[in-house]
């Protein structure tokens, strides 16, 4: 069976070769081109996924769909996309904070098509020939851990390795191949910090949190970009681009307060000097 995803939006065009994508990629498509009507169509078509546009009839329409989609115990576990002309938070109506906006994503238009399924395939996993392997893939998995005590750990751990993390459907095909209720797999994935239920990040921040980096500032340093990107360590930006982390001793004292960004080490870090760190990433 195919994932189904929603698309929301009053751009006939963008609509026309969004659908057109992401069936030839495997996935079938529904459309709505308002939030009410997008809002039937959750409940008559159940997707995968929703992708939802920000401005339709009025401005901050998507951001309104989507609160309306999270306060409804039905729905709500359906992961949304925002999609917009305008998305930095700068250039949202004065009032609306991205944050405050119930969504997983939010891509900026004109979107990568490449971007567009990678995404896809981020929320709702695999479909097709990649599925079929990685179903393969998993069944081996299962087989060699099967009868061994600590099973479900183990195959949490392979397909993390896989992934980055652990997807909603590949848990659900779990459940089908181990025979064990969703909520058990869950317990597991919640329980250690290590498995993660969220696509990782483009740009992996860590942050040393050793003894020597503490003194010297880290604390300063972390509050600099929670400011900055409006996230708690542990979490990623909704644009997908960082995620923040907290690490232990990374092993170069010397340079306290020390931050890594992916494999590039930065010393004696200063507050100051955040804002142009980050910014070598978004360039
Ligand atoms: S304490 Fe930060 S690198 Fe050692």
């Amino acid at each position: 069976m195919k994932n189904k995803i929603l698309l929301i939006d009053d751009d006939a065009d963008f609509v026309e070769a969004t659908q057109l994508l992401l069936e030839a990629n495997g996935y079938d498509v529904c459309c709505a081109s308002n939030g009410k009507e997008g809002f039937q169509k959750v409940k008559e078509e159940s997707p995968d996924l929703i992708f939802l546009d920000m401005m339709m009839t009025y401005k901050t329409e998507g951001a309104e769909t989507a609160k309306a989609m999270a306060a409804d115990a039905a729905i709500k576990m359906i992961p949304i996309i925002l999609i917009t002309g305008a998305g930095k938070e700068k250039d949202f109506p004065m009032d609306l904070k991205t944050s405050d906006i119930p969504v997983k994503r939010i891509l900026e238009k004109p979107i990568n098509p490449e971007t567009l399924i990678q995404v896809a395939k981020s929320y709702i996993g695999l479909t097709g020939k990649e599925r079929r392997e990685f179903v393969g893939t998993l069944d081996a998995i299962v087989g060699k851990w099967k009868d061994k005590e600590g099973n479900l750990i183990m195959i949490l751990h392979a397909i993390q390795k896989h992934y980055g993390y652990v997807p909603r459907n590949v848990s659900f095909e779990l459940c089908r191949l181990l025979h064990v209720p969703l909520a058990r797999i869950y317990e597991v994935i919640t329980f250690y910090n290590y498995f993660k239920l969220e696509p990782p990040g483009k740009n992996l921040i860590s942050m040393c949190m050793g003894t020597a980096c503490y003194l010297k500032g880290t604390p300063q340093i972390l509050d600099e970009i929670k400011n900055i990107l409006g996230i708690e360590a542990g979490e990623t930006t909704k644009d997908g681009f960082f995620q923040l982390q907290n690490v232990r001793c990374l092993g170069c004292c010397g340079l306290a307060p020390v931050m890594m960004i992916n494999d590039k080490v930065y010393g004696k870090v200063q507050r100051g000097e955040v804002m142009d760190i980050l910014s070598e990433y978004t360039k």
